[in-house]
């Protein structure tokens, strides 16, 4: 098992890419700690987690966009498990209106869970990588932070801002064994898509944008996110890696 000893903390770990992340990395012998706001989807994923691997994990409520409840995550994780080896900054939260009609607080609300979450999370966790000499950071960004579409510019934004976050830990901490790197999912089914994807006719336009003829599903990310987890990536530091079917290929 890859993981076995490690310590891993998964944000937005009560759905999607968040949950097969944790499903993996449980199944790789990790120490997984989920986070997220509501505590139902939690503790499901938690015993889903537990039938799957035997493995009990731990649940740490908390909002991303709110510091006080990233410091908590990271104190309770310490407490429990003395170290934290793995970080994935997974939460996140889709809006879609045209820039003329976005308003101040769908911006803010865009950034403050995106952009904001993932430096909240970061800077409370990552004194405990310095500490224990290592990590492995791993952001979820989106191929809308690597190419623009229309009507999504908060969005776009604060997953462009994730890549370049990324590869700023990557340069400022490579010296003290702490990588960052950086997953670019393409359109993924998970409970964030699940409406946009029902519509039949336009997926069938968005479909041709994707060489490989397929939308992504959520183990897609997981796998990627081990690979950055494990020290199979030992020398790889700041890569930002599109997981899209070949969407930004083109
Ligand atoms: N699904 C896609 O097509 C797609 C594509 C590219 C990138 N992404 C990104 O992948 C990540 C995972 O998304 P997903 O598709 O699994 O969606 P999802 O909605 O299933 O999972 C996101 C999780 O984050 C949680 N979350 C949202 N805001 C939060 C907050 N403020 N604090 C704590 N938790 C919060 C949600 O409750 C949810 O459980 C997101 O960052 C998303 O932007 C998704």
């Amino acid at each position: 098992m890859i993981l076995e000893g490690k310590t891993a903390v998964i944000t937005g770990g009560g759905s999607g890419m968040g949950r097969a992340t944790a499903l993996l990395f449980a199944k790789e012998g990790a120490d997984v700690v989920i986070s997220g706001r509501t505590g139902e989807k939690l503790t499901d994923v938690a015993n889903e987690v537990k039938d799957q691997t035997g493995k009990e994990i731990m649940i740490a409520q908390g909002d991303v966009s709110v510091r006080a409840d990233a410091k908590r995550l990271a104190e309770e994780t310490i407490n429990k498990f003395n170290k934290i080896d793995i970080l994935i900054n997974n939460a996140g939260i889709f809006r879609s209106n045209e820039f003329n009609d976005t308003e101040t607080d769908e911006w803010n609300e865009v950034m403050n869970t995106n952009l904001n979450g993932v430096f909240y999370v970061t800077k409370e966790i990552l004194p405990y990588m310095l500490e224990n000499k290592g990590g492995s950071i791993i952001n979820i960004s989106s191929i809308l932070g690597m190419v623009a579409v229309p009507n999504t510019a908060a969005y776009n934004t604060s997953k462009g801002g994730v890549v370049l976050f990324t590869k700023s830990l990557a340069v400022e901490y490579a010296g003290r064994n702490i990588r960052a790197n950086c997953i670019c999912p393409g359109l993924v089914a998970t409970p964030m898509t699940k409406d946009f994807m029902a519509q039949k006719e336009v997926m069938a336009e968005i479909i041709k944008d994707y060489p490989m003829g397929r939308f992504g599903k959520a183990e897609d990310i997981a796998y990627p996110c081990l690979f950055f987890a494990a020290d199979w990536s030992s020398w790889i530091t700041g890569a930002v890696l599109p997981v899209d079917g070949g969407y930004t290929a083109k």
